[in-house]
């Protein structure tokens, strides 16, 4: 008999995210790969034959835990500098927003992006991604807007296409040209989000550079109305939105977005009950970012109890950025997410998985199902629920990115 599977793991116990059993876990499992896609999941007892006559390979997996590749559904991680100074400032008593009124924030990062050249980019994107790939992160999403002018806007999703050529991840981009009004517009706020609708969405759109466009919707950044035309707009051209919304403030950014079939809401700290109803009714994901609220100090958290209730799905991500998450580690958010903003364990490791997946309208990867992408997290862990337990250390013991081993248990 000819094998029928690329590979087979065995000797593992299956985390699969699927409804069921708590983390839909298959103790003494087994998974198949055939071209880079799940083949097969279940019981190891349930395998229609003798391992060996199946699959061009068989793993055994020494008894740890599988699970699927994570997904950072939310970062900033490509950028030039870095703001330790503004850390300091803040640690003396001097905010966020007080940073970013007075020209620091979002808008120094963009004199050092727009310096960058496009090697540049990518290289420090590369080093800040590493640590996560080493923890079993397969897809993450990286945002533009540290360049907003359409050239420097242009050269970060490009930089961030590029990390998927010699990285082993998938890359989702969002255009994030409303992050900030850049400093040539100071005082013409409506000149700058005039520039965004009438030629920079259509050169993004063009360029298909961008999966989706993002804004952030806050008093230091842009009202509701100006967000609505940039979503009126982003629609028009086929893109899927997104918002950092009710962060600081709140402005119904979420409810607006939900408006506009939004893939996700994020941050989130401030969302009333309105906000809650209109993303329950739109499906779109409450993406949570405990780094964020962690660094700056925040006092006030997510309203996790009434998104459950509501029956929102909700998503964890680390928001790596240099002003308000220099965060390299998923797994930490995890600790966090629960900790802070009280997920339960089994919740957060769906929240970078299932959800995170869900978050970027991706559906064929976030569970092991046959037919999903073979994108897999292998655990030195006795229970899943260590995944969020620990602070700090990395149990991946082997990372399956598209079925190929990229990183091995010896
Ligand atoms: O998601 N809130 C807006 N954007 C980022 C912060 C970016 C920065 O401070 O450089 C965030 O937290």
């Amino acid at each position: 008999m000819t094998a029928i599977w690329d590979s087979l793991w065995i000797d593992i116990d299956l985390a699969t995210l699927q409804p069921g059993a708590p983390y839909g876990a298959i103790r003494d499992g087994a998974l198949a790969v055939l071209d880079g896609r799940i083949a097969w999941v279940g019981p190891r007892t349930d395998l229609p034959g003798a391992p060996a006559r199946l699959a061009t390979q068989v793993i055994e997996g020494g008894r740890r835990w599988m699970t699927p590749g994570l997904i950072d559904c939310h970062t900033h991680i490509l950028f030039g500098g870095e703001r330790s100074r503004e850390f300091e400032l803040r640690l003396e008593g001097a905010s966020y927003e007080e940073l970013a009124r007075a020209g620091g924030g979002i808008v120094s990062t963009v004199a050092a992006t727009r310096a960058a050249s496009e090697d540049d980019l990518v290289a420090g994107a590369t080093r800040r991604l590493k640590p996560f790939l080493a923890e079993g992160v397969t897809t993450v999403e990286v945002k533009s807007g540290y360049g907003l002018d359409l050239a420097s806007e242009l050269k970060m999703l490009r930089a961030a296409r590029r990390l998927a050529e010699h990285l082993p991840v998938q890359v989702r981009t969002s255009f994030l040209g409303a992050h900030a009004v850049p400093p040539e517009f100071k005082g013409r706020q409506a000149d700058y989000v005039d520039l965004i609708c009438d030629e920079m969405l259509p050169a993004i759109a063009r360029s298909g550079l961008a999966d989706a466009v993002d804004g952030f919707c806050e008093n230091i950044a842009f009202g509701p109305a100006e967000m609505e035309r940039i979503f009126a707009t982003a629609t028009t051209l086929g893109l899927r939105v997104k918002l950092h919304a009710e962060q600081l403030s709140d402005l119904g950014g979420a409810a607006l977005a939900a408006r506009f079939g939004a893939l996700s809401a994020d941050h989130l700290e401030c969302l009333g009950q309105d906000g809650i109803a209109a993303m329950a009714a739109a499906g779109t994901v409450a993406v949570l970012l405990p780094g964020a609220n962690y660094f700056l100090a925040e006092t006030r958290r997510p309203p996790i109890a009434a998104l459950r209730r509501a029956g929102v799905s909700m998503a964890i991500a680390s928001n790596c950025n240099p002003g308000s998450a220099p965060v390299l580690s998923l797994l930490l958010m995890l600790s966090m997410a629960c900790t802070l903003f009280r997920l339960t364990p089994e919740e957060a490791l769906a929240g970078v998985t299932r959800e995170a997946a869900r978050a970027l309208g991706l559906a064929d990867r976030g569970i092991l199902a046959p037919g999903r992408r073979a994108d897999l997290a292998l655990w030195d862990i006795e229970s899943p629920g260590e995944l969020a337990y620990w602070i700090g250390g990395n149990p991946c013991a082997a990372v399956v990115h598209g079925g190929k081993l990229v990183k091995s248990f010896s």
